[in-house]
């Protein structure tokens, strides 16, 4: 269940009137609802109760200070991919021994960071990373919990583009070299081998690739404890689905949740590993969206296109994943009138386009639109192109909401750059 909903007509995140928000804060502008996020939290938690598995939030999906506050004193900790979000889940006050260290292509400056913040845990994905990371944690006398991140050659996921764990995919080291590797890691300096790690992709419904792949992983711990190695941890990844329709959005990924915590417990029963989890997209699509105001319309002969203030540099999912998002206006309209409209971005491309002939209520220029379920990989995947601001950050709370990234201003854009110092003479 998401806390977005229309009260007297207008669409309120909790309590809180977006049409007066808009007001205040203008669009477009991104708006996360705590209790949704909360509440996503709380479910995935109390899933595999009494199990007490740990929850490394993927910040990849929304790595604002403020969620990831609230992320944190839910006792969540996060699942990191560069050192700029270690540093920024450590700013947000995530402790650091609630932080793992995921990635393909970790340079050794980021390793050394890590390590020297005492970092949880880190994922290793290459063989050649176990060696660096020996040499960097020897040369400055640390051990690090380490696991392998193993690519199982099962992929899932909604797109080509978000599925992990397939052996075509660039993550992971083979589960053929797995065993070997481990155990050459417990005779390696500063490496101390925990377990094993998998994340198959994203956006997952058909839990039976997931299935098939901890099924590995299960496998992969008995080989290792028969060859006499210790295995602790079993890291088993994020990439559980959501509604993108957002008005089926809750009960039923509560009840997904549920089904996909059962799965894992059934697979690794007996096994007395401790469980660790890295969701993103479950905890927090559906608890933001993306407001946004019909700036121009463009009538056809056989199509309109409402041009929005959003662009593909805002939300970029459309575009490149063919991702569907609802589109909600913030006044409530019957659904009666509803008519087919191109709904498109301001950016100078045909790839900025958010939905093709979708059935909305008649808009008119200076209406505003809540793009729905755009918590994830929304405001974390924007950019400035066109020139573009980066647009705010709204966390509400109750009948209370709070700037949490400001809109950039113009003279932090254009402040970003350097002219050549040959440029600036005569
Ligand atoms: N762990 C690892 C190692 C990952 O690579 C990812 C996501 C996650 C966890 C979290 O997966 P989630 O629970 O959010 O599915 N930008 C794409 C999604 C890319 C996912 C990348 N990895 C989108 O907008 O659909």
């Amino acid at each position: 269940m998401h806390h977005f909903h229309y009260r007297n007509g207008i669409l309120h995140a909790e309590d809180v009137d977006l049409a007066r928000l808009v007001a205040d804060t203008g669009t477009p502008a991104y708006v996360y609802s705590s209790a949704t996020l909360e509440r996503h939290m709380r479910v995935f938690r109390a899933a595999f109760a009494p199990l007490p598995v740990d929850i490394f939030y993927a910040m990849k999906a929304n790595g604002n200070l403020s969620v990831l506050r609230t992320v944190a004193r839910l006792g969540g900790g996060v699942d990191v991919v560069s050192e700029g979000e270690i540093r920024k889940a450590l700013a947000a006050g995530v402790p650091a021994e609630r932080i793992v260290f995921s990635g393909v292509g970790k340079s050794d400056g980021e390793l050394h960071y890590a390590v020297s913040r005492n970092i949880q845990q880190i994922n290793v994905e290459t063989p050649g990373e176990l060696y660096r990371l020996s040499a960097i944690a020897g040369a400055l006398r640390r051990s690090v919990n380490t696991v392998l991140r193993i690519n199982p050659a099962i992929g899932a996921g909604a797109h080509a583009k978000i599925t992990t764990g397939d052996e075509s995919n660039k993550f992971g080291i083979s589960h053929a070299d797995a065993l070997r590797l481990y155990g050459e890691g417990t005779r390696l300096p500063g490496i101390l081998m925990r377990g094993f790690a998998v994340h198959i992709g994203s956006q997952i419904f058909d839990l039976d690739q997931p299935e098939e792949a901890f099924g590995r992983l299960v496998e992969l711990v008995r080989a290792a404890r028969a060859a006499g190695y210790n295995v602790t941890h079993l890291d088993l990844g994020g990439g559980l689905g959501v509604h993108y329709d957002a008005r089926e959005a809750g009960s039923e990924d509560e009840g997904r949740v549920k089904t996909y915590a059962a799965m894992v417990r059934r697979v690794t029963h007996g096994l007395d590993v401790h469980l660790g989890f890295e969701p993103g997209r479950v905890i927090i699509a559906n608890a933001g969206i993306l407001l946004a105001r019909v700036v121009a319309l463009n009538v056809r002969a056989e199509r309109t296109f409402v041009v929005l203030d959003a662009g593909m540099n805002d939300l970029v999912r459309p575009a490149m994943y063919d991702a569907h998002h609802d589109i909600w206006p913030l006044q409530q309209h019957s659904d009666a009138a509803r008519q087919p409209y191109d709904v498109v971005g301001p950016i100078c491309e045909s790839s900025d386009s958010f939905a093709v002939q979708r059935l909305l209520p008649p808009l008119e220029i200076g209406a505003f639109v809540a793009f729905m379920s755009a918590g994830a990989y929304g405001a974390s995947m924007s950019s400035t192109y066109n020139q573009r601001l980066l647009v705010p950050e709204i966390l509400v709370d109750g009948p209370r909401y709070a700037v949490i990234r400001p809109r950039q201003t113009y003279e932090e854009l254009i402040g970003l750059d350097r002219l050549a110092p040959w440029l600036t003479e005569g």
